[in-house]
């Protein structure tokens, strides 16, 4: 998260959600953000400057007139200071008088006087955010540059909705400021396609073959790469972790699904990154109906899945990237897990293989570390230490960057 020294002004308008953006005040904080909170008087009618000075550790703004720490011109100074502004919850209210250009409190005058980068989560009924004329307010901020997360569907404060209205989760906007705040990379504007967790193989309608992938370091990806600015496609197998921000998401359950859909994808795809466990295996003759138990030995047949990466005709220029599974340590069993790996560079026509262990310590399946060896084509390989699969996955992109310039 590239939040460490940045200066964020967090706008808060009069909304229920504003008890969400105390969280989004102490995350964006503990990431190393200096945050300084601006309240209209009507969001200080929900929570209390106090509790937004508690959480960031800074003063509070609330008006124009009574001015904090001397700070006449606190308005200019934080829309030309700023790194970037969140106006989280953006009410029905403070969109309107934003898109008339009113410049009435500390907040709209802020947002008048500033020429960099807006951010806005917009809560409010859904109704309000249907009217004609939030939508005609929200079309010309978004022309004017702003940039808009959510609002999603879901429970409203009155009661459930299947309408947008209810403000992103904190750790939404807080991954959508990540991405505005990035520096500008190679990945930049690159349809980066991802592919994350288990597939599922039937038996019988209610017994599968699979194995223990949690897809967390597919997610990691998915995650990273939004971060630093790529439009992310991610396919993925049976799992329950919450679908990370920012990324189109197709589920699939079988080896075959996750074939079919990436034939598709993959056609639009700059980057491709393989980090899906799907099964190799699958029953060859699944029965229709549940197998009953019985006492004898139960023996199964089984039949290779679909080859994935052999079967994609990748875009020209593609820059793909395989893992490769080993349960042997790093040298694999009875021999050199990096010359395998090189073997599957040559093989599947890879730009680079991430070699990993299963049986080691906090790497592989489920856990949230990973311990990996970056394999190229030509050079040396690269051992990383133990780190979280999210900094794996950061040094796995800035290989890519690095292949892509
Ligand atoms: C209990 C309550 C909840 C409200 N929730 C919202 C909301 O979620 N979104 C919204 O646009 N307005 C909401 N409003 C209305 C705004 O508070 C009102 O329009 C106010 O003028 C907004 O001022 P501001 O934009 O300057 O903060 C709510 C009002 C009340 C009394």
């Amino acid at each position: 998260m590239p939040f460490a020294g940045r200066h964020v002004v967090l706008g808060v308008s009069g909304g229920i959600a504003c008890y969400k953006s105390c969280t989004l005040a102490r995350r964006l904080t503990e990431s190393g953000a200096q945050v300084d909170v601006v309240l209209t008087a009507a969001a200080g009618e929900f929570v209390r400057p106090l509790t937004f000075e508690a959480l960031t550790g800074r003063p509070v703004l609330a008006s124009l007139w009574e001015r904090g720490g001397g700070r006449a011109l606190a308005h200019i100074e934080l829309a030309k200071q700023g790194d970037l502004v969140i106006l989280a919850p953006a009410t029905a209210h403070l969109l309107a008088r934003a898109a008339q250009g009113m410049a009435d409190d500390l907040l709209t005058a802020l947002l008048l006087a500033r020429t960099g980068a807006v951010l806005c989560a917009p809560a409010m009924n859904d109704a309000m955010f249907a009217h004609p004329a939030t939508r005609a307010n929200l079309k010309t901020l978004a022309e004017r540059g702003w940039t808009f997360v959510g609002p999603e569907t879901g429970a409203l404060a009155e009661g459930p909705s299947e309408l947008p209205g209810r403000m992103s989760e904190p750790e939404t906007i807080l991954a959508a400021a990540a991405r505005l705040l990035a520096p500008p990379g190679r990945l930049k504007g690159k349809t980066v396609l991802v592919t994350a967790g288990p597939t599922r193989e039937h038996l019988d309608p209610v017994r599968v073959i699979t194995n223990p992938s949690s897809g967390r370091m597919g997610y990691a990806l998915a995650e990273a790469a939004f971060a630093r600015g790529a439009e992310v496609i991610l396919v993925v197998g049976p799992t329950d972790l919450p679908v990370p921000t920012g990324a189109v998401t197709h589920r699939v359950e079988t080896t075959a699904e996750m074939q079919r859909a990436l034939q598709t994808l993959v056609k639009r795809a700059d980057v491709l990154i393989m980090a899906a466990a799907p099964a190799d295996y699958r029953p060859a003759a699944p029965a229709a109906t549940k197998r009953a138990r019985s006492a004898g030995d139960l023996t199964l047949k089984l039949e290779p899945t679909p080859d994935i990466l052999g079967s994609l005709k990748r875009p020209k220029g593609c820059l793909a990237v395989g893992f490769a599974l080993e349960t042997g340590g790093r040298d694999g069993e009875g021999g050199d897990g990096v010359a395998r790996a090189r073997q599957k560079l040559q093989d599947k026509a890879l730009d680079l293989v991430i070699l990993n262990d299963a049986l080691e310590p906090g790497a592989g399946f489920e856990v949230p570390t990973n311990r990996v060896t970056i394999v190229r084509n030509s050079g040396a390989p690269t051992e990383l230490p133990l780190l979280s699969k999210r900094d794996v996955a950061e040094r796995i992109l800035d290989e890519v960057e690095q292949a892509l310039s």
